[in-house]
């Protein structure tokens, strides 16, 4: 029966197992742009009775299924354990829980209100506390709520027998690959990926995120392998180090001396203008990133956000208003809720001119501390308007600079 299986489990430690699936093909993540595809990683432990923790999206149960039945008969799972109930990883619960037969399915209280609200689940649903340990299948598992990281049902488990700590989305980024290991992926890669989908996915819940890294700090666990639900597991102790402090460095948005401006244009003056406030910034020798948005999405611009200390945002008036992409990017970010930046607004306009105004509100809103009223440009800008436009990014570079020494 095993050799029959065209996906295989993969042995991680003694006594568990990835059988997660590949996602080459997806590029869109409810809103963020995956370029590098995903993989829903599911683990399964196996001592005395198979206990299968998370599943995979809907469509690759098959996969999950294959990987499963190359090591164990899926009929012998008894228990499954739920960390997250997003649909990325809970898509298939009700086919396998029927699949097979588990006698119980183990989520936090809010993971069990969320699979009930999800599913009609025939199983039985046991709800676990925070700190609760339990033996299941031979093995001792200790759960952790991390309520809001980024759900409120999200739970990690931890294996001590084997010093795994199943993590969920924490840690976690968007990559297919055929590497199932980071040390076995380029680290500046895994930094891009990584930063992604902090910025993406927990920017807003990087107070929690500092709470949780003191909170592994407290329960000393020892950690062999650090396995979140997407991307590659972390084997290596430099590693695991790696990704924690990097979290522990992104939840604290620091004022970092980068600007990121981010613009879209109609007839190219909105574009000129956020050239020559690039070449203010850089004057400075402060780093800048200039994004169009025509070419970047608007999870790419989150994702340099994370990273730096300014954002200035450009937008040509249309029909009164602010250009649609701009307008899309502006709502996106302000629900991720960005920390410590400074920043401005500026524009083209024909005759009315609202879009820099309503901008600057915008930035305003998410806390940005703007260093110039809004800089307005009617129809083209002129060697002057340019030069307004080279000062603009300079006091953006100089007041970057002195956050940076009050640091
Ligand atoms: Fe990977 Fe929040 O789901």
């Amino acid at each position: 029966m095993f050799s029959q299986n065209p996906y295989k489990a993969v042995r991680l430690t003694e006594h568990t197992y990835w059988v997660g699936a590949i996602d080459w093909k997806i590029r869109d993540f409810h809103g963020y742009s995956t370029n590098r595809g995903s993989t829903y990683n599911a683990y399964l432990i196996l001592k005395e009775e198979p206990v299968l923790i998370d599943t995979v999206k809907a469509p690759f149960l098959p996969e999950l299924l294959s990987r499963v039945s190359s090591v164990v008969e899926p009929e012998k799972i008894r228990y499954i354990i739920s960390n997250h109930s997003e649909m990325d990883h809970s898509g298939c619960l009700p086919q396998v829980a029927k699949i097979t037969k588990a006698e119980k399915i183990f989520a936090s209280k809010n993971g069990v209100a969320a699979l009930n609200s999800h599913f009609d689940l025939e199983c039985d649903l046991k709800a676990v506390n925070d700190g609760e340990k339990l033996q299941l299948g031979g093995a001792d598992l200790s759960f952790f709520e991390t309520k809001m990281l980024h759900w409120p049902d999200s739970t990690i488990t931890y294996f001590p027998e084997d010093k795994v700590l199943f993590s969920q989305d924490g840690f976690g980024m968007h990559f297919a690959s055929g590497k199932l290991y980071a040390d076995e992926i380029p680290r500046s890669m895994l930094e891009e990926e990584a930063s992604r989908y902090y910025a993406n996915i927990l920017m807003p819940m990087s107070g929690l995120i500092r709470k949780l890294i003191d909170r592994l700090g407290e329960l000393n666990l020892d950690i062999s392998l650090l396995a979140p639900d997407h991307g590659p597991l972390y084997r290596r102790a430099e590693d695991i180090q790696w990704i924690i402090g990097k979290y522990l460095e992104w939840s604290k948005q620091l004022p970092n001396p980068k600007a990121v401006i981010v613009y879209d244009t109609m007839w190219g003056s909105t574009e000129i203008m956020a050239r020559a406030i690039a070449e203010g910034v850089g004057e400075t020798g402060i780093e800048y990133k200039v994004l169009p948005i025509s070419g970047n999405h608007r999870s790419d611009v989150a994702t340099e956000v994370l990273t730096s200390g300014a954002l200035v945002v450009g937008s040509p008036t249309l029909n009164n208003g602010v250009f649609p992409s701009v307008s899309d990017v502006l709502t996106y970010l302000k629900g991720l809720k960005p920390k410590n930046l400074i920043g401005a607004a500026f524009g083209s306009y024909g005759w009315s001119g609202e879009a820099s105004k309503r901008i600057a509100e915008n930035l305003k809103d998410m806390g940005v501390e703007l260093v110039a009223e809004p800089l307005m440009v009617r129809y083209v800008p002129k060697s002057e308007d340019l030069l307004k436009c080279r000062n603009l990014g300079a006091a953006l570079g100089e007041r970057l600079k002195e956050l940076a020494r009050n640091e």
